[in-house]
């Protein structure tokens, strides 16, 4: 079992140590917020995912799990070191590399033996040879020091299980001391290991992101297509899913993605090409469908009523997918701030979502509507005129055609998720306009 420090404690850095200490490595996660690692230390976690909070708790009294900012004590006699960062898009859609330089240079002062960094954040490909020689350059110690590429694939709410059952584990290093020591930390997870060099395993990262983001924008671009000639975009879906080359997932159509790695990575990688001269016309369609898609029920829905001003609107769903309370890119960031413009009243409901929502739009008046918080999805339809939903959280699902009709003062329906099916929420007497059905 190896001795293994991780900085950064969001989803990628919490969610990978958590997991090398559940398979018995000795691990210390290292955050500079110290009220995080406090509260860490209390057992509760961060961010809502599931089975998160348990295992902390129970390796943290097995004693190999530590919470630290001290990353001297840390970092300095690790066999391993996992980088775990933010690398946050910045304006012209490049990644931002502060947050891994700063590490890196922490690594290189204070590293005692030999180590091998390990770089989990999503970086451009290219960059992992630009931080082993950065190491290299401030290294204070004579020791060995390598970077290998470890990209993560989980998807929030599933972190956990996408890392303890991870489809593959993508390994990208320069020496077989490097491979093989990466081996053997994953051993205990008896997966997959797919082993390539540092740039491969750099662009498998986006590459494997960008085409399902694309996957999503081709069937919300087909969707589109099957409203305007008359077909159902659930029966093509499944019609297309049964060929194994095309697969069963991610072939939903609604508003778009949203989150923290399709609309980041999909651009990160369209600026690289840019960068190389080259145009990566598939993957800026898919980024152009996804902007439009995310507000075509609005589009929509103010053909129909011509303005939202002094309209109660309902608001179903403000997470960009049911199961985490990440706003990141979510569809109703796009549409809220045009509701308000046009002076709506929004009732929004949801059930994690809400109070991160709160901190960008607080609750009462803004531009010229005003947005109240609700406690359950009656609330916000009561005397509605029209209701948008933006998540499929399953308390939305619950709620039946006939509530709809019997809540809203006119029950107007415009579901991004395809929840309903076109005729039950006919029979209820529900107006109802959803993605890619008639
Ligand atoms: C995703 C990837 O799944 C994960 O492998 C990667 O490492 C990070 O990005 P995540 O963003 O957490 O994970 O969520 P995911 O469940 O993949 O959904 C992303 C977005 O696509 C959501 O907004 C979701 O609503 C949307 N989506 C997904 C669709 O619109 N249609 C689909 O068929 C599937």
């Amino acid at each position: 079992m190896y001795k293994i420090a991780v900085a950064g404690t969001g989803y990628v850095g919490l969610v990978a140590g958590v997991c090398f200490a559940a398979v018995g490595h000795q691990v210390t996660c290292v955050d500079i917020d110290e009220n995080k690692i406090a509260t860490m230390k209390q057992g509760i976690s961060p961010i809502y995912e599931a089975g998160l909070e348990e295992l902390m708790q129970q390796n943290y009294a097995a004693g190999r799990l530590a919470y630290t900012t001290d990353y001297v004590s840390a970092y300095k006699d690790a066999d391993a070191i996992f980088i775990g960062v933010g690398t946050p898009e910045q304006s012209d859609g490049s990644a931002n590399l502060s947050h891994i330089a700063t590490v890196a240079r922490q690594i290189a002062e204070t590293i005692e033996r030999d180590c091998l960094v390990v770089v989990k954040s999503t970086v451009p490909v290219g960059t992992n040879d630009k931080v082993e020689q950065f190491i290299k350059d401030f290294l204070i110690n004579d020791v060995k020091v390598e970077v290998a590429s470890n990209p993560e694939f989980l998807a929030q709410g599933t972190a956990v299980h996408d890392t303890l059952q991870a489809a593959r584990i993508i390994i990208g290093t320069e020496s077989k001391w490097a491979e093989e020591m990466l081996m053997k930390i994953y051993e205990p997870f008896n997966l997959p290991i797919v082993s390539v060099s540092r740039r491969s395993a750099e662009m498998i990262k986006y590459a494997a992101n960008d085409f399902l983001a694309l996957k999503i924008s081709y069937m919300n671009d087909i969707a589109n297509l099957c409203e305007l000639v008359g077909a159902d975009i659930q029966d093509v879906a499944k019609g297309m899913s049964f060929d194994e080359r095309i697969g069963n997932k991610f072939l939903n159509a609604g508003i778009g993605y949203g989150g923290s790695c399709f609309p980041k990575d999909t651009k990160a990688l369209e600026y690289l090409a840019k960068q190389n001269g080259y145009e990566l016309r598939t993957v800026k369609a898919a980024i152009d469908v996804n902007t439009d898609q995310q507000t075509v029920l609005y589009k929509k829905a103010n053909q129909r009523l011509i303005t939202f001003n002094g309209l109660k609107v309902a608001i179903l769903g403000l997470t960009f997918k049911p199961g985490t309370d990440d706003l990141r890119e979510a569809p109703a960031l796009a549409n809220v701030p045009l509701l308000l413009a046009q002076g709506a009243e929004l009732y929004a409901y949801d059930p994690v979502g809400a109070e991160n929502f709160k901190s960008k739009y607080p609750e009462g008046e803004n531009d010229r509507g005003s947005i109240k918080y609700v406690e359950n999805v009656a609330e916000a339809l009561e005397d509605a005129n029209v209701c948008f939903i933006f998540t499929e959280w399953g308390e939305v699902k619950a709620v039946k055609p006939e509530e709809y009709r019997n809540l809203m003062r006119t029950p107007l329906v415009y579901d991004g998720r395809n929840i309903y099916r076109v005729n039950e929420m006919k029979a209820a007497g529900v107006e109802y306009y959803s993605i890619g059905r008639k």
